[in-house]
Order: structure tokens, then C-alpha cells, then sequence
């Protein structure tokens, strides 16, 4: 992987990597990311974002899981790509020890409908968080509380502001939302997305998927800053920050 925009004349280690994509220590900061196609589809034809992926990516994917507190995700993409707890195997215990992380990054998971994975509710080496509303089942949620850490932002739908603070609040500073389309709609239209890594994979693949933000329009449309362009076989690896 090398980098063109700044421009770097050798291979990016992961210390590198871990530089360029460091968290602020000076405030909360919530980082989003995802993979695109050339022509904008954020899911494959299976309806899962893997066969979209390349292994320069799911090397990224990785290394941001690996510098974050926790990771937030909407419970469609939770159900459809099996998430579960992410055990200490997963994790780079020198990158998060080194970083004061604990050695597992939380997931919180947001959803109205509370229709989880018992898995992934248990949580793991960490708790997993269930960021949901008033109008979630109220019995459902009286049993996922026993279980999980349970956060109500909102009447119908999630305040994120608000669920920002909760994370905040539980020590959760450094943040990546790994989507889905529907969820990131909301998290950019109420004005919390501080970072968004973008991946764009050489492919073409046509039909109906949906881009990476799914919903209705955000006016005005949020203008974001380019960081940096990196490059490895052919995929594109964008970060931009809020402008
Ligand atoms: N390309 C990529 O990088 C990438 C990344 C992630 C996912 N994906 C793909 O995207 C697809 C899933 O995305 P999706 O858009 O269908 O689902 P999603 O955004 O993952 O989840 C949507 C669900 O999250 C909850 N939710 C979202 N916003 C909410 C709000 N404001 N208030 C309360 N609850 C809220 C609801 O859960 P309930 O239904 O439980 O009420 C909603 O149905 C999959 O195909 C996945 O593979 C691709």
C-alpha cells in the first residue's frame, strides 16, 4: 500500500497506517467506514459487503477495529453479516495495549425493533451496548438490560447526539461506526461524523444495492475535508474529516 496524496516514496507498515489513521486524544471523535464499488454499491450481490472487500481492505477494516473503544452498528447489518463479540484473538493486543485500549473493542448495537442476535447481546470479553428507543418492546428490553448495557436515546428514532454522549460517558471515546447504509443516513444527518474512511474497490456491479448512506436526503449535504488517498492493488482508500 502506498500512499498518493501526501505523496510517501515506500510501503505503509501497519505503525504507519496506525499513524495516519490515529485518534485525536483531545476529544471524543467518531470515525466511520465502509466499502464501495466503482459504481457506488456498498453491499454485493449476496447483500453482504465481504465479496466487495479485497484483503488490502480487510486489512484496514481490521487495523480501525484494532484503534477503537467501541464500534457501533445498526442491527441490519449486525443480523445479515453474523456479528458477534470480538474475542481478544481478533484484536492487536500490542496496537491497544500500546494505546491504553482495553483488549477488545465494545460493540454497540442500534436498533427499535431489539430483534438481536442472543450472541451478540451476551457481549464477551467486553459488554455488548444495545442503543435503542422508547418505543422498543418494553419487554424485550427488560431482558436484554439483564444481559447488556442498554442505552434509550430517543422516542422513535435514535438520538445520536445523545447515544454519542452515553458511549462518551462509558469511557467510549474512540468510536467507528461500521454502518449500514440506513444507519450512517442518520448518524451524517445529525451532524456526528467527525472521520469517514471510504474504501473504493475496482469493481462494477450494477443492479439495485444501496450506497453507502440509504435514506432520505440531508440538506445541506455535509462537506467533508480530504486527509488522505492511499492505494494498494487497484483499491482506493480514502479519509476524509468533517470540513
Ligand atoms: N459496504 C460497507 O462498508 C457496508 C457496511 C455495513 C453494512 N453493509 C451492508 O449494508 C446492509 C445492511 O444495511 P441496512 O441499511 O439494511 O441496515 P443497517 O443500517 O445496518 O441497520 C438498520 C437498522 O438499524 C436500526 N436503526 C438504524 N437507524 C436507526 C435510528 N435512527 N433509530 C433507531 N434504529 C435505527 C434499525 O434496527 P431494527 O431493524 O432492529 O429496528 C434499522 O432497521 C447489508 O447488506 C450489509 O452487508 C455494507
Amino acid at each position: 500500500m502506498q500512499s498518493l496524496y501526501p505523496t510517501t516514496p515506500s510501503e505503509l507498515s501497519d505503525d504507519d497506517l496506525a499513524e495516519l489513521y490515529a485518534y485525536p486524544s483531545e476529544r471524543p471523535w467518531l470515525r466511520t467506514n465502509f466499502v464501495s464499488t466503482l459504481d457506488g454499491a456498498a453491499q454485493g450481490t449476496d447483500h453482504r459487503a465481504g465479496t466487495i472487500s479485497s484483503p488490502a481492505d480487510q486489512r484496514l477494516f481490521a487495523l480501525l477495529r484494532s484503534l477503537c473503544d467501541v464500534i457501533i452498528a445498526g442491527a441490519n447489518t449486525a443480523r445479515v453479516e453474523g456479528y458477534h463479540p470480538v474475542t481478544p484473538s481478533e484484536a492487536r493486543a500490542t496496537t491497544r495495549t500500546s494505546r491504553g485500549l482495553a483488549p477488545v473493542p465494545a460493540i454497540a448495537v442500534v436498533s427499535r425493533s431489539l430483534r438481536l442476535d442472543p450472541i451478540l447481546v451476551r457481549g464477551g470479553e467486553a459488554p455488548t451496548i444495545v442503543i435503542t428507543t422508547e418505543s422498543a418492546p418494553s419487554d424485550v428490553r427488560k431482558d436484554i438490560a439483564a444481559v447488556a448495557r442498554v442505552v434509550v436515546a430517543g422516542e422513535r428514532d435514535v438520538d445520536f447526539a445523545a447515544a454519542r454522549e452515553a458511549l462518551v460517558a462509558m469511557g467510549h471515546r474512540r468510536m467507528l461506526c461500521e454502518g449500514g447504509p440506513t444507519l450512517m443516513r442518520d448518524v451524517v444527518a445529525s451532524g456526528q461524523v467527525d472521520d469517514l474512511c471510504l474504501t473504493v474497490t475496482p469493481l462494477l456491479i450494477a443492479g439495485d444495492r444501496m450506497r453507502m448512506a440509504h435514506g432520505p436526503s440531508i440538506e445541506p449535504a455535509p462537506r467533508m475535508r480530504l486527509r488522505h488517498v492511499l492505494e494498494a492493488d487497484g483499491d482506493l482508500f480514502f479519509r476524509y474529516t468533517r470540513g
